[in-house]
């Protein structure tokens, strides 16, 4: 066995700085077995694409650039991607990104050699991972990369024992351990298929070593493919060291190829998650019926009550309690809120010591300042609140700015839509709209007005003042009477 290659020697004997380290994600397949018109790594699990997980991963285990080789709709995987990578960095941090395209399905051989002119200069590690494995820690990354590191292998492979290995490709070891071939499950005897170590299809290699080792596999195999395990064969046949590094939790090794699996993968997930809030102090009563996707931030001792959904990119503080049934995607609340059942929100902020619910609905652009309530059956859409203000029943309250200490009956409506365009109505601090008021956009009511129930608000109110716009009520006395006369003389 050679013991290093050139490239790394020239690496460890010029510094004592690791080798950079780069990644090479898989995701080109269309996943023929998902029986979907979506590309396989587009599908999601906690809330992301499949392989937003895998370039999450890459990402936190510290390589760059990471390389994603894409196929079946290549556009939508790298438009997904990008947009990921926007909202994980700062302006100022370059893009880590480089996609590249394989155009015919050809192996997973020929889909890491498309890496070759991304890589053209590169002399140091690299991760090769598949975009349909989603689980993977970027912790096991860092671990293998080390292992692989202190073996000095050409080539390391992460590996499990699942309960049931049919499928993957088997870890062949010889009497002294070591590995000696991955053999595809199509290609091996009965014997083989008994092995119970499998390979997960992540990887960590020496570049240099592995892009020789590319251009030597064959597609001679039951499938007719480039098989990217057959670079063990070809390392191994070199001199080189092949190391393998079994992973002790099997399921964050589990690739997604049929709507079966990723419906437990979404249900691992979303457990991990719930795991780590509870670790970080939040409670949840129960964690059987609550889905939190893996973006979800969840502050100390707050309380999640069952059936609670939080999607997307929601942040929710300390201290608050979220009911049964609530929905929010990404929501920020601030601390102390509590959240009655069944509020449904996204795209939303509500501020601290507010209460919303049960019944609110809460959509895009709403904005609640603190020590607001929102009570049931309000919808707001385009909404601002200054602190304390009240929207306590009935009401639906859109494109709106109102000031704090606001006051708006029940039943008030905002008639913001003409039919052609969307209308402002502004509601200055310590406004009292009486109930049942409709205010017919662009309208603006001054500070401390009052508008008297049952108004049509058609025209601004100065501050102070109070509107009434309603027909007077006139009262005919002794009509009952009258009428009872009448009908007694008929
Ligand atoms: C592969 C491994 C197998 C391993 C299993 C783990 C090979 C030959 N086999 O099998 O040993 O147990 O993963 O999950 O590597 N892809 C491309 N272009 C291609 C072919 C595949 O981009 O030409 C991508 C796919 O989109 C997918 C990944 O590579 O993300 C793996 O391909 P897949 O067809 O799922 O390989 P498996 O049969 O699962
Ligand atoms: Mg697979």
């Amino acid at each position: 066995m050679r013991r290093r290659s050139s490239a790394r020697s020239r690496n460890s004997s010029q510094t004592k700085t690791d080798p950079p380290i780069a990644a090479v994600i898989l995701a080109a397949g269309e996943g023929t077995r998902m029986r979907s018109r979506r590309a396989k790594v587009l599908h999601e699990v906690g809330g992301r694409a499949l392989v937003e997980h895998v370039v999450g991963a890459a990402i936190d285990s510290g390589a760059a650039p990471v390389i994603v080789v894409v196929g079946a709709q290549a556009a939508e995987v790298e438009r997904r991607l990008r947009e990921f990578e926007d909202r994980r960095r700062s302006g100022a941090e370059p893009s880590l990104l480089v996609f590249v395209r394989q155009t015919e399905r050809r192996g997973t051989a020929d889909a890491v050699s498309r890496a070759r002119g991304a890589l053209r200069r590169f002399d140091g590690d690299v991760l090769i991972l598949s975009g349909d494995v989603p689980a993977l820690p970027a912790a096991a990354l860092r671990a293998l990369i080390r292992r692989h590191r202190h073996t000095e292998a050409a080539l390391s492979v992460l590996t499990a024992e699942p309960a049931d290995a049919s499928g993957y490709g088997r870890i062949v070891r010889g009497a002294d351990r070591r590995i000696r071939a991955i053999v595809e499950h199509g290609d091996a005897t009965a014997e083989l298929r008994r092995i119970r170590e499998i390979n997960s299809g992540t990887y960590c290699a020496r570049w240099t070593d592995l892009r020789a080792a590319l251009s030597k596999i064959r597609p001679d195999n039951a499938q007719g493919e480039y098989y990217l395990t057959d670079a063990v064969r070809v390392l191994l046949a070199k001199g080189e060291h092949v190391e393998g590094m079994l992973h002790g939790e099997p399921a964050e090794l589990l690739g997604i190829n049929s709507r079966e699996q990723l419906a437990s993968m979404h249900r691992l997930m979303n457990q991990r998650h719930l795991e780590r809030l509870m670790q970080q102090g939040v409670t949840l009563l129960d964690p059987a019926t609550t889905w939190v996707h893996t973006g979800v931030r969840v502050g100390q001792d707050t309380i999640l009550h069952p059936q609670v959904t939080l999607e997307g990119r929601t942040r929710i503080g300390r201290d608050c309690v979220v009911r049964s049934g609530c929905r929010l995607t990404d929501v920020v609340v601030g601390h102390r809120v509590e959240l009655l059942e069944h509020t449904v929100a996204s795209e939303a902020r509500v501020g601290d010591d507010s209460k919303v619910g049960p019944f609110a609905h809460l959509r895009p652009g709403t904005t609640i300042g603190p020590t607001c309530k929102i009570g049931n059956f309000v919808e707001t859409k385009k909404a601002v609140f200054g602190r304390g203000s009240k929207a306590s029943h009935l009401s639906y309250l859109g494109d709106a700015v109102i000031g704090r200490n606001v006051n708006v009956g029940a039943g008030t409506i905002t008639c913001n839509y003409d039919g052609e365009k969307k209308h402002q109505t502004t509601l200055a601090d310590g406004v009292f709209i009486g109930s049942d008021t409709q205010l017919v956009a662009p309208v603006k009511v001054g500070r401390r007005a009052y508008v008297a129930a049952g108004s049509t608000v058609t025209k601004d109110v100065p501050p102070k003042a109070l509107a009434v716009a309603r027909s007077r009520q006139t009262n005919v006395e002794g009509w009952v009477e009258r009428r009872e006369q009448k009908r007694g003389r008929d």
